[in-house]
């Protein structure tokens, strides 16, 4: 596509905001995309919900609501839009669907998965239930519709504790991720069975790196997602959802961050708080790095990759969800 005048004056305000993170010669290219997707999402009553990890062009470009995934869930129930193009992984576009079955949900890359979610089916919740019986479920968001449609509340990284303590209960099961179970537990005196999912991503961060960084930079502040291993967890200044790892950049502007989550989020969180140095620690979801701005353009302008469920699985599934919004609120 062609960068042409017109293109270079009508995305100018955009590139200025993020002018020190997207070179001009990358600009170059990303321009006419954005700028065709701008103009289509209006002509089609289109939303685009983007998720925190999407790269910088998508995020500050194109998204009209860019977050974590409960507030996206939130968000997709709320919209007037037709069409809602989720730019994040399947079970967001999943969730956006279960919200708002009514409307057109679209996912530029239908292989945009999770390892999380890739970790469970609903055969295996099943399973779960029978070996503890009466013991509610409780599910990451991260998780495909066909294990949400077992789980009696769903929660996300923001809300999982509440979540758990709401239930009343001696025990529950927390699936999939193991690492996010282990940060309940510690937080809560609830009995917590556990699956051994993990995010491929948070996985691979550890301490031993925390320390260094924290080394050879004094003063510096580290914030980590609940789905890194725990010893990461303990080494780290603050733990919270994407979105909460953003409010406390934005309210304490520490002079030296370290975000200890997938790269695009410092990216994105630099533009809006340009005194705060970052210290980027770069490990990327390759499934969220599968959307890019030509796949977007393609799936708005011919409406494929929709999202599709059965009414049964819909209606179970999102049952969970809706619990746990309405403990949430
Ligand atoms: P958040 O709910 O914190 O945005 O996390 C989603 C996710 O996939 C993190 O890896
Ligand atoms: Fe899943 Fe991890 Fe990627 Fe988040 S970062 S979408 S949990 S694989």
């Amino acid at each position: 596509m062609e960068f042409t005048p017109e293109i270079k004056k009508a995305t100018q305000p955009i590139y200025q905001k993020i002018s020190k993170t997207i070179p001009e010669i990358e600009w170059s290219i990303h321009a006419p995309y954005i700028y065709e997707i701008n103009k289509l999402k209006k002509k089609k009553n289109a939303v685009i919900l983007a998720h925190n990890y999407q790269t910088p062009e998508i995020y500050h470009g194109i998204s009209d609501f860019s977050a974590d995934s409960l507030a996206l869930a939130v968000e997709a129930a709320k919209t007037r839009a037709d069409i809602i193009v989720m730019c994040g992984v399947h079970f967001m576009a999943e969730t956006a669907k279960l919200m708002s079955p009514n409307k057109k949900v679209l996912l530029p890359d239908m292989m945009a998965g999770c390892s999380l979610s890739s970790s469970i089916t609903g055969e295996d919740v099943k399973e779960l239930k029978k070996q503890n019986p009466g013991v509610p479920v409780v599910s990451y968001v991260n998780t495909s519709a066909d294990v949400k449609a077992e789980t009696d509340v769903c929660c996300t990284s923001a809300n999982a504790v509440k979540i758990v303590n709401s239930l009343g209960v001696k025990k529950v099961i927390f699936l999939p991720d193991d690492y996010l179970a282990k940060y309940v537990a510690s937080q809560t005196d609830v009995e917590i069975i556990s699956w051994k999912g993990t995010c491929e991503v948070h996985e691979k961060f550890n301490d031993a790196e925390i320390n260094e960084i924290r080394k050879n930079n004094p003063g510096i502040k580290v914030i980590a997602h609940p789905e890194c291993p725990p010893e990461v967890i303990n080494a780290s200044d603050f733990t919270g959802s994407t979105s909460g790892m953003i409010k406390y950049v934005k309210d304490n502007q520490p002079e030296k961050v370290m975000m200890v989550t997938e790269c695009s989020m410092s990216d994105n969180v630099q533009v809006d708080n340009p005194n705060v140095k970052f210290i980027r620690p770069c490990n990327l979801c390759p499934h969220m790095k599968r959307i890019t701005l030509p796949k977007i353009l393609d799936c708005l302008k011919n409406e494929t990759n929709e999202i599709l469920m059965s009414d049964e699985i819909i209606e179970k599934a999102r049952k969970s969800v809706e619990r746990m919004a309405e403990i949430g609120r």
